[in-house]
């Protein structure tokens, strides 16, 4: 029997909603991750420190004391952001990021940032209190392929805004692309990555095998299996500017099997293992801890977790849905064996 034991990991990319959706998802992710990085695209978007602390407390509560999971909150970037709440967002004690989504890139981007230059004086605030970055990398024009949308955004986008804010900590989040991978590595040390283990497990076939599978759909779209090994290289390399974040984006099963499904792939149940499946494919075990537990921290300067969780290669299988409000939810690799599984408290 093979286990291994791991720093407790953090989950730096996170979707958790609201209400009874954020009930009926925590604790998957409370149960594996210490802390995770919370998506503030809600509706409406949590666009000031005041919104964030008070979901801050609503996921809290949703735990009820029992579990020391510790949120770390972000504020949605609009073209209305004040560069004064990033003078509060430095002083708070809960939130630690600002999340870039270019409007419309995404599922709930609407109120997205429609032109940079409207928001320099607050990228300029963050630069100096040094808040990072989180960025939806995707252009969103009409005339450009789906499946370029990174490419042309790192070009684009990505590499005038690291010249003109040279020393602001950017994590381009939930790459896809090789392209991603080598703006990164050949970048500064204040750029980093974020990978989904959906990302890493699947390619664009996988979205269409045998007809139209809305389970595999998320932004940014799965791509070709030569991107794919890209960022399976790139998590299992060892490079301390690539971690875990699982961008588990929980929707009913009515929403994604649908004439517009959205996109977003609800991982959190099976992150951990899902992950450790991809290191193992690869012989590369003894790296896993770093990807998914010491990379991440270092990056945003917090302390590494004392914690420590489990996982035991043996096969199980993942439940096809699980219950969800309104109906059901369709987690990543239903149905399906998975090799690895988090031990709880046995
Ligand atoms: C996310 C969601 O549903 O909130 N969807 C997704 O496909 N990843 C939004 C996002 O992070 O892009
Ligand atoms: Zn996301």
């Amino acid at each position: 029997m093979t286990e291994i034991t791991l720093t407790q990991p953090d989950d730096m990319h996170l979707h958790l909603r609201d209400g009874e959706e954020l009930a009926a998802v925590v604790h998957a992710s409370a149960r594996q991750f210490a802390r995770a990085v919370i998506m503030p695209n809600l509706t409406p978007p949590v666009t000031t420190v005041d919104l964030a602390l008070a979901y801050h407390r609503r996921i809290k509560d949703c735990l009820g004391g029992k579990s020391d999971f510790d949120p770390l909150m972000t504020i949605y970037l609009t073209d209305e952001t004040a560069p004064e709440e990033i003078n509060s967002l430095a002083e708070s004690e809960h939130v630690y990021a600002v999340k870039y989504y270019p409007a419309g890139a995404t599922t709930y981007s609407g109120a997205g940032v429609k032109s940079l230059e409207n928001v320099f004086p607050v990228l300029e605030k963050m630069a100096e209190l040094d808040v990072p970055l989180l960025i939806h990398g995707e252009v969103v024009d009409e005339d450009v392929d789906i499946f370029d949308r990174e490419p042309v955004f790192i070009d684009t986008i990505l590499i005038p805004l690291i010249q003109r804010f040279p020393g602001m900590r950017i994590v381009l989040e939930h790459i896809t692309t090789k392209q991603a991978v080598d703006v990164v590595k050949d970048g500064p040390e204040t750029l980093a990555a974020t990978i989904t283990a959906h990302h890493l497990l699947y390619n664009r076939n996988h979205m269409f095998k045998g007809g139209l599978r809305p389970h595999y759909y998320c932004m940014p779209v799965l791509k070709r299996e030569r991107s794919r090994l890209a960022l399976v290289e790139a998590a299992v390399s060892g490079h301390t500017r690539f971690f875990l974040g699982t961008d588990s984006a929980p929707h009913p099963v009515t929403r994604k099997e649908s004439d517009c499904g959205c996109a977003g792939v609800f991982s959190a149940p099976v992150a951990l293992e899902a992950y450790a499946e991809v290191f193992d494919q690869q012989g590369e075990l003894d790296l896993l801890e770093q990807f998914t537990s010491f990379n991440g921290a270092d990056f945003y300067g917090l302390p590494r977790n004392r914690g420590k969780v489990t996982i035991r290669k043996m096969d199980w299988k993942v439940p096809g849905t699980l219950a969800f409000p309104g109906g059901e939810i369709v987690p990543l690799m239903a149905g399906q064996t998975c090799r690895w599984k988090l031990i709880e408290n046995e």
